[in-house]
């Protein structure tokens, strides 16, 4: 059959961004080297030095340049010299937003040769991928300041939820938990505080679960969850939430797995009429930039969640499968303890795909 070759757009961004995309690339460069399908590049250097040259993030006609891609490979956005919500907006949901990436997806595991901060969770016992909603809800931009300075000065945050987006969401999130082998999903939500949007999205959940008969399914508040995550993760498996909800929890997640660098995010449009994009789950890590010192462990897991959802199932195994016995090998960065730099644990990832293939 005719191989196939993936187009990936590649915006490395800010801080450790770059350098944890360039060991991104060089791995999956390996990886397409000892499999059955090719892969290109495209480098766009949009990051918050191109909004203080030119006043944006990305560029005219930037968007269009990214759809003729597969798929994308982010870095991380945020700088020192710009406000976090000017260089998320302007960058990031400026991507996620337009191309209906609606459903952001957040696998978290206890990896080989890693440690877990509870006691009594090890390599197994914690298991999970987080579904976001990613398109609206707390992060919809919806509200106002009045007043401004002023002693009763006003502001606004409203939350947005609709039928059509939490629908469609739900809906992928039982999907997700369908095809893991424990079927259970559980739906969090804080339905008794806040009495309109999450009494909806608790009735919506009970509809859509009709359609999943196979597919185990419990109720969390969120506040209550965080107690499950910490003292029985051995209990969960698929979790679905609100886009605030679910970024908490899954930063809690990734700590609970051992390091913030070690985490994937995909940001995907199920329908796909718009490429996904796939991202480590931390930021731009200024205090570490530049020293060659970043962890690039959760670009290489988020490198395997493109390979998988471009249908390269295998591959993403494989090259998971190579992270897991490098980390194992004790070839860690100091943020899980250990003494190797990027460079280091990208070539150990590369020698041993080299070596199982
Ligand atoms: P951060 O994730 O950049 O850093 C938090 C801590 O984790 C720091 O101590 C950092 O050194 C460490 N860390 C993060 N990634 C690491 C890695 N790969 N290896 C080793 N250590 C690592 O989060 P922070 O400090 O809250 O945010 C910094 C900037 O990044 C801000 O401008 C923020 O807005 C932005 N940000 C961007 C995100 C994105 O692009 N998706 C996500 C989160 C934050
Ligand atoms: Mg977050």
């Amino acid at each position: 059959s005719e191989t196939s070759t993936y187009s990936i757009a590649c915006i490395p961004a800010d801080g450790i961004g770059p350098e944890v995309v360039d060991a991104g690339v060089e791995v999956l460069k390996t990886i397409s080297s000892v499999s059955d399908f090719k892969l290109t590049f495209e480098n766009y250097d949009w990051s918050s030095d191109t909004y203080l040259a030119t006043g944006k993030y990305i560029p005219d006609g930037g968007l269009e340049s990214l759809k003729k891609h597969d798929a994308i490979l982010f870095g991380a956005v945020g700088a020192p010299s710009v406000p976090d919500h000017i260089s998320l907006w302007g960058l990031r949901l400026a991507i996620c937003q337009p191309f209906q990436q609606f459903a952001n997806v957040r696998p978290t595991r206890i990896l080989q040769g890693t440690q877990s901060p509870l006691r009594n969770a090890s390599t197994g016992d914690l298991d999970w991928v987080i579904v976001r909603e990613n398109s609206e809800g707390e992060y919809a931009g919806q509200g106002g300041r009045s007043h401004r300075g002023l002693p009763w000065e006003t502001s606004t945050e409203v939350s947005i939820f609709t039928r059509h987006c939490v629908e469609r969401l739900l809906r992928f999130a039982f999907e997700t938990a369908q095809k893991r082998p424990k079927k259970h999903i559980t739906v969090v939500t804080k339905s008794n505080a806040q009495r309109n949007g999450m009494v909806m999205w608790d009735e919506i959940a009970l509809e859509v679960a009709k359609e999943f008969p196979d597919v185990k399914v419990d109720k969390m508040l969120v506040d209550a969850m965080t107690c499950r995550m910490v003292l029985q993760p051995n209990s969960l498996d698929t979790i679905v939430a609100t886009n605030l909800h679910a970024d908490i929890l899954s930063d809690l997640a990734a700590a609970l797995a051992g390091s913030i660098g070690i985490a994937p995010t995909s940001n995907l449009d199920p329908t796909r009429q718009n490429p996904s994009m796939f991202e480590p789950i931390h930021g731009s890590a200024f205090n570490i930039a530049g020293k060659g010192v970043a962890n690039p462990v959760g670009t290489f897991w988020t490198a395997a969640e493109m390979l998988r959802w471009l249908g390269e199932e295998a591959a993403a195994d494989r090259l998971l499968e190579c992270v897991e016995t490098v980390c194992g090998r004790g070839v860690l960065t100091a943020d899980l303890g250990g003494k190797a730099n990027t460079k280091e644990v990208t070539d150990a990832v590369c020698e041993e795909i080299r070596t199982q293939a």
